[in-house]
């Protein structure tokens, strides 16, 4: 097998695994066949409405945002440095917050914490 699509990653989706309040994911789903690192993952889980986007900006700094939209709830699209919503256009960048409108809120963000090779997401606390 040799190595294809280098340049075009496709998104990863996870489901991750439902424990004490929050959804465990593992750290190697960041990893591509090449070793390199993505630089984010969705996690869909039926227990979550809107899925959650988990970026990692270096090997102990993870994002879990979730991807509805601030301003009336759209599912919020997601790329390697942004989020963007099809709605209205409003778009927020790898925190969460608002870079173009009409939305006016940051996302709702959830803590991670490293534990081991896992992630885990709470879902109990409001970032
Ligand atoms: S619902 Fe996202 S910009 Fe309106």
């Amino acid at each position: 097998m040799g190595l294809l699509l280098e340049s075009c990653t496709p998104v990863k989706y996870v489901t991750g695994e439902i424990k004490s309040d929050g959804i465990f994911i593992d750290t190697k789903d960041f990893l591509t066949k090449e070793n390199s690192y993505r630089s984010y993952i969705v996690v869909r889980n039926k227990i979550l409405q809107y899925p959650i986007c988990v970026y990692r900006t270096d090997n102990n700094t993870y994002n879990a945002l979730y991807l509805k939209c601030s301003h009336q709830g759209a599912e919020l699209q997601v790329s390697d440095n942004q989020l963007t919503c099809p709605a209205h256009g409003s778009e927020f960048d790898k925190l969460g917050h608002v870079t173009k409108g009409p939305a006016a809120q940051s996302l709702r963000e959830f803590p991670v914490v490293i534990e081991n090779e896992q992630l885990f997401i709470d879902l109990k606390k409001k970032g």
